[in-house]
């Protein structure tokens, strides 16, 4: 089934829109919106790459260098996290694949390939051999997230771009540990893991953004989703992709009825309870890349679930011709169980959002991948 036509057609309603959004917040770090209107994070904030990646995919459909020209100021302002050392935790993929990432893929600019160096050495030296995992942020030692699979991209580059496997190996022992303790035998997904970061040993998992420790957090699940299937892409390796399917399957079974993921999967689901559009996109996106990897009929089958979530999403939760709201979705939840962002608009939700309409555009110049 090709969806070709209907997804040109949305490219071009989100491409409207966001030449006023462009306009009205220019080079700021958007996260969540409130009553419709954009708030803004510092520069350290693990969403800042998401706008920079919205800009560049305009860019790429429009060739307009007023996108372009905000993006790399975005960029640019990044840098004095990156060069503070202390304000890096493991977000690094998130923040600078899709701005230095996208940069450096479309115009090969040399500053952004060592920015992009720099954050891929950041990140493999969180590894902790003992436990074999990325350490997640500053103020734990022992943990792991399930997010990270979403920042180890950056090592798949740094390992590609220098011809030097190591990056490779570091996302691999962090996968094993992911596949082992992060996928559940259900095919659920556990938010955060604990481990004592002397020894190595796994301890238990740890409530995150879920409503419980042993709940299903949608958007852990479409970080599984969308890592696992950038994963099997570099590793191609036969056990990531029975997970992926596993965990794929997991989520397009607990969708709701409109194919769009409440926050949590675990929760008592009726019609007030927060759906999660950022999950559901970040998902669209993984389901479609899984369908690269596989025979027709089942490439077929996860193609056009992609399409029904991003249809969906169009149909029932976007603001593309609400010039009130300044973000392309609405209907995402950032974190419930801290009472922050409930069904908002989320910068991530639209990133997601236009990658999945742009994938099915026929766009192959992905930036997770790092490379034409
Ligand atoms: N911790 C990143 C997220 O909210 O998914």
């Amino acid at each position: 089934m090709c969806y070709k036509n209907w997804a040109n057609d949305t490219m071009n309603r989100i491409l409207n829109k966001l030449e006023s959004t462009a306009l009205q917040i220019g080079a700021s770090f958007p996260h969540a919106t409130k009553d419709g209107i954009y708030t803004f994070e510092g520069s350290q904030f693990w969403t800042n790459g998401f706008w920079p990646g919205i800009l560049w995919m305009a860019y790429q459909n429009t060739k307009d260098e007023k996108f372009a020209n905000i993006a790399k100021e975005i960029e640019n302002k990044m840098d004095e996290v990156l060069d503070s050392f202390e304000l890096l935790d493991h977000d690094m993929g998130f923040m600078w694949m899709l701005s230095a990432g996208a940069n450096y893929m479309i115009n090969g600019n040399k500053e952004s390939r060592l920015r992009l160096l720099k954050a891929s050495s950041h990140l493999a030296g969180r590894f902790n051999p003992k436990g074999q995992f990325i350490r997640a942020w500053e103020w734990e030692k022992g943990q792991m997230i399930i997010d990270c699979a979403m920042n180890l991209p950056l090592l798949y580059w740094a390992t590609d771009e220098l011809d030097d496997p190591r990056f490779a190996h570091i996302a691999h022992s962090h996968l094993e540990t992911v596949l082992k303790y992060s996928i559940r035998p259900d095919s659920s997904v556990n938010h955060i893991l604990e481990f004592d970061p002397q020894s190595g040993e796994f301890l238990h998992a740890v409530a995150g953004q879920g409503a419980a420790a042993d709940s299903a957090w949608s958007r852990g699940t479409s970080w599984a989703v969308y890592g696992l299937a950038l994963a099997y892409r570099h590793f191609k390796e036969e056990e990531i992709l029975i997970k992926l399917k596993n965990v794929s399957n997991f989520f397009i079974a607990n969708l709701a009825e409109d194919n769009v993921a409440h926050w949590d999967f675990r929760v008592e689901r009726n019609s007030n309870t927060p759906r999660d559009t950022s999950a559901t996109a970040c998902a669209a996106c993984g389901l479609l890349e899984l369908s690269e990897y596989l025979p027709k009929a089942e490439a077929d089958m996860y193609r056009k679930k992609a399409y029904l979530m991003l249809k969906s999403l169009t149909d029932n939760y976007s603001n593309l011709e609400n010039n009130n709201m300044q973000s392309l979705l609405n209907g995402a939840t950032g974190a419930y169980t801290y009472n922050e962002n409930i069904n908002v608009g989320l910068i991530y939700a639209d990133y997601f959002y236009m990658e999945g309409i742009s994938r099915l555009c026929g766009n192959k110049d992905i930036f997770w991948y790092g490379h034409i």
